[in-house]
């Protein structure tokens, strides 16, 4: 019998290049989503359960079983019913429902830096989180990406729909942060390593380069032919334009507390990079697609 691995997001960004991984390995998968009814690639090879979180018995019943569980489930920002204290307490239900069910392994993506202690709820519900799957018994690899970027992106894809729009480039404040973007199917590939593994670990899923924001906004704009002036605006005038495009492609472009985690630096590692892909030459090779429409995350979890 084949072995059988569950995914949760798993038609979503991760989850998606998890999954192709997997039934190319020929392991059978069942996704777990908000979404089970939405039409995937992945048609009937996949089984989609919905979450359930409201009823972990019920959860549990969807992880019987299931050997290895991917968990990619997380919210961006906090909107409407979705907020980072439910992500945090519905996560709990699930590493529970995994362990009930006897789940062998847990995957679990992070983010790279949390901390009990951080002001930011993002980083701070990820530590949660990670204390909560040290805590459970379960075996486990904890990975913990910075941005990631691909085609189905919303950072990256978005910087270069601006910058193929408008006629300038607002950076908050000095742009000199910093980040270190990951291949998302690099994450992919170590997430299903990981998978094979019986040790517990945590690890920064990380790929070579490390960017200032001007750096990063300048080599997108370079591989897209789009080069605006780019111009630095205080942050609070910055977020403040922000929210005003954002409110008129009906989405949110960027948060405050992502550009305090950013500006904090927290999207970079202190480890040695583990994923290969460097972003140079993904956009090399796939500039003529990105950015060509705006990529909306409210959208993207919040219409049916
Ligand atoms: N994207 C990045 O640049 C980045 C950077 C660092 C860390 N990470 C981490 O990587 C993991 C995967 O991220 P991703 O970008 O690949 O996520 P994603 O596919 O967009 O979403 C992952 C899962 O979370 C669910 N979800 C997302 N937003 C939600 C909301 N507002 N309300 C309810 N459910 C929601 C999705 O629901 P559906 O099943 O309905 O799609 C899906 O199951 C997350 O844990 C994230 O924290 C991502």
């Amino acid at each position: 019998m084949k072995p059988i691995h569950a995914v949760t997001g798993v038609a979503g960004y991760t989850g998606k290049y998890i999954t192709r991984r997997l039934l190319g390995a020929g392991i059978e998968v069942i996704g777990l989503t908000n979404h089970p009814a939405r039409p995937s690639e992945f048609g009937e090879r996949v089984r989609f359960y919905p979450f359930d979180f409201d009823q972990p018995e019920r959860l549990a019943a969807h992880l019987e079983g299931v050997e290895v569980l991917y968990n990619t489930y997380w919210v961006r920002f906090d909107h409407g019913r979705s907020t980072y204290e439910s992500a945090v307490r519905n996560t709990r239900v699930l590493i529970d429902a995994a362990r009930r069910a006897g789940v062998r392994r847990l995957v679990h993506v992070s983010i790279t830096n949390p901390s009990l202690d951080s002001p930011l709820p993002y980083f701070q519900g990820k530590a949660l989180l990670e204390e909560a799957i040290r805590a459970s018994g379960l075996s486990y690899a904890i990975l913990r990406p910075t941005v990631l970027f691909g085609l189905e992106d919303i950072l990256i894809n978005n910087i270069a729909y601006l910058l193929r729009k408008f006629p300038l480039f607002a950076i908050p404040g000095d742009g000199t942060y910093r980040l270190q973007p990951v291949f998302v199917d690099d994450l992919a590939a170590l997430a299903v390593r990981a998978a094979g593994e019986s040790e517990n670990y945590t690890l920064d899923a990380v790929g070579p380069d490390v960017f200032s924001y001007n750096a990063l906004v300048r080599l997108i704009g370079d591989r897209i032919g789009r080069r605006p002036p780019i111009l630095h605006f205080e942050p609070e005038l910055a977020l403040s334009l922000a929210g005003l495009l954002g409110r008129f492609y009906g989405d949110v472009l960027i948060t405050r507390e992502e550009y305090l985690g950013l500006s904090a630096d927290l999207l970079v590692s202190s480890q040695p990079p583990t994923c290969p892909t460097p972003l140079g030459e993904w956009l090399a090779q796939n500039a003529p697609a990105l950015g060509q429409r705006y990529a909306s995350e409210i959208a993207r979890h919040y219409q049916p």
